[in-house]
């Protein structure tokens, strides 16, 4: 594996939030502008842990781990570095150009892998086809997927065998090493071969949108849980970023001017066979940003169908505001109970499925409704905070405008009493942190001037060039201060950026433990700082006067000498140094 180019690593890290990333391994709750969860590298009970979006990093006050989203993902999963870069980019949609291999071998992990998947589904739909199938086909035969479909969606088997997509593989001169990173095959314990990650199994491939297979999902032909199972997270695929049948779909989506978003993948396929030509799934997670950015290509109205157990849950229009916050059109459909989109459209036909589509309420009128039917009109106060974090969401004042005037009158209340409602919703209250309990110690040797210099500083350009133009470099008496120092000025000189990335920092600082150490410590410490600009130039002259103080401590100690050693030109020198230090402090 080449080296990632550090522009690369800067992009993959423009493009990942870190909240939404993260969001996938631990429980994130909004606390001001951060937001807190358990920690998920120690044991406690009170969340410790702290991701900021804004700095696009995590920090945990009790055991002290940080960094930003590459770390976490290596800790996390235990990864290498290029393995969470990938990862990562895979995540952000970012492809890593390709240097040349240790090896000089020229080919890609990533083209690899592509090959190694497209290997996988020919070899999975021919087993399919042939004598070990049968069974299988007779399975879908059975859900009513015809053989054109079949054949469409590249569906195929994976036979009751442990090595076979493994030994033929081989055949094909397909690494071990590349078979385990497309997922193909999971590592054996006891020195035994890898073996086949899906096994008697109906086979989906998933495609990205250019017709190519990244991941493969896997379903059961009984009630055997797990009922399916994916390809992990490898150098071409992560769930969060792909749309099942948006390949089939895209076409679809542009004409009739709108997604359907279902579920599963049989939600896809069944409607399409039927020729419900614009649906996509999500394959069972909640909508990602990653996936409203891809959707936004091609449309900007989404109608997601619900079955009717999700539609009477509020829970499940959380997600939903996400799409309203990035300038989506969000409807929400219901299928009669017991339906899921494949059984209704297969039993009600294409007409039906889009009458159903068609007469989808607004996400704003879809929520009104639920929460009248949750609450009733006695609970008004309920109701508009239900309401009012999802009109806060939408971009366009004038539609907002429209629906705080709407939900007023059917409330039966004043406007103007809801504006004032609306507005302490979107005034962004700072956020504090409880200290925790427990030790919570500083990095050694670090004077809190420069800890709290740094983290004010980092934080603003304009700052950080009065700190460069009231202190040199010298200033700093910490080596991982100067560090970071310099490395920030690189970054500040580079773009116009007027806040600095601080993950991006976090990255350069790879390699130095201590730096990224004193980097976190700095930037908590000015998280709860009301008057950043007022505390930098006290923190200035606090430290400015610190050195002095040390200086002139070390003068004394040499000015002792020099006159145990009768060194009268040391005297001198020293005593001018002296008061040199003295006329400073006036100015
Ligand atoms: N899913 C998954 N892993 C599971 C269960 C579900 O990845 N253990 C994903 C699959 O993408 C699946 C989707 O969530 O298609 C929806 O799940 P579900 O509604 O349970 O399955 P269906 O797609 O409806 O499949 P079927 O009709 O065959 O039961
Ligand atoms: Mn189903």
């Amino acid at each position: 594996m080449g080296m990632i180019p550090r522009e690369t690593i800067d992009n993959i890290l423009d493009r990942s939030d870190i909240v939404e990333i993260l969001s996938d391994y631990v429980q994130l709750k909004r606390s001001g502008r951060n937001f807190k969860a358990c920690c998920p590298f120690h044991n406690e009970k009170t969340p410790s842990f702290v991701v900021s979006p804004d700095k696009q990093i995590y920090h945990c006050f009790g055991c002290h781990a940080g960094g930003n989203v590459i770390d976490f993902l290596m800790k996390h999963e235990s990864l290498e570095f290029p393995e969470a870069v990938r990862v990562l980019a895979s995540k952000a949609g970012v492809e890593i150009p390709e240097t040349t291999n240790r090896s000089g071998e020229g080919e890609s992990v990533s083209t690899r892998v592509y090959e190694a998947n497209k290997v996988a589904g020919a070899f999975y739909r021919n087993m399919l086809n042939g004598e070990k199938g049968r069974n299988a086909l007779k399975y879908l035969n059975s859900r009513g997927i015809t053989s054109q479909t079949v054949s469409t969606f590249g569906l195929g088997y994976a036979p009751d065998e442990w090595e076979s997509l493994s030994r033929y593989c081989r055949s094909k001169k397909i690494s071990v090493e590349i078979l385990r990173k497309a997922g193909l095959t999971v590592p054996s314990d006891k020195g035994r071969n890898d073996y086949d990650r899906f096994r008697s199994r109906i086979i989906f491939p998933i495609y990205n949108e250019r017709d190519t297979i990244v991941a493969f999902g896997g379903r059961v032909m009984d009630n055997r849980l797990p009922k399916y199972i994916n390809s992990p997270e490898t150098p071409v695929y992560s769930k969060s970023n792909i749309l099942y049948g948006l390949n089939f779909s895209k076409k679809g989506i542009r004409e009739k001017g709108y997604a359907v978003l279902v579920e599963g993948y049989l939600d896809v396929i069944m409607p399409f066979q039927h020729g419900v030509i614009n649906v996509v799934a999500t394959s069972g997670t909640a909508l990602t940003l990653r996936q409203v950015d891809i959707l936004k290509k091609y449309t900007d109205t989404v109608v997601m169908v619900f079955d009717s157990d999700q539609a009477g849950e509020a829970a499940s229009l959380r997600g939903l505001e996400i799409l309203v916050e990035n300038g989506l059109k969000v409807k929400v459909a219901t299928l009669p109970k017991g339906d899921d989109p494949d059984s209704f459209v297969s039993r009600e036909g294409s007409a039906s499925f889009y009458a159903v589509v068609e007469d989808a309420k607004t996400l704003f009128d879809y929520k009104l409704d639920l929460l009248f039917a949750q609450k009733g009109k006695k609970d008004i106060g309920a109701i508009v905070d239900g309401m009012l974090p999802t009109i806060a969401k939408i971009s366009n004042a004038v539609i907002q405008s429209d629906y705080i005037r709407t939900l007023a009158e059917k409330l039966g209340i004043h406007e103007a009493s809801l504006r004032v409602e609306m507005g302490k919703i979107k005034s962004d209250r700072p956020y504090r942190y409880e200290k925790p309990q427990g030790k919570y110690s500083l990095p050694e040797a670090v004077r809190n001037s420069e800890l709290y210099i740094l983290g004010l500083s980092l934080a603003s350009a304009k700052r950080f060039s009065l700190v460069q133009k009231e202190l040199g470099s010298d200033a700093f008496r910490d080596p991982a201060v100067r560090t970071i120092m310099s490395e920030a000025k690189r970054i500040f000189d580079l773009g116009n950026d007027t806040t600095l990335n601080q993950a991006k920092l976090l990255g350069r600082l790879r390699d130095d433990e201590r730096a990224r150490n004193v980097l976190l410590q700095a930037m908590a410490k000015v998280d709860i700082i009301e008057d950043p600009d007022k505390a930098v130039r006290d923190c200035i002259s606090c430290l400015k006067k610190e050195n002095r103080e040390e200086r002139l401590k070390s003068l004394a100690e040499k000015l002792k000498q020099a006159q145990v050693n009768a060194d009268i030109s040391g005297m001198n020198d020293t005593l001018r140094m002296i008061d040199q230090i003295h006329k400073e402090r006036v100015v």
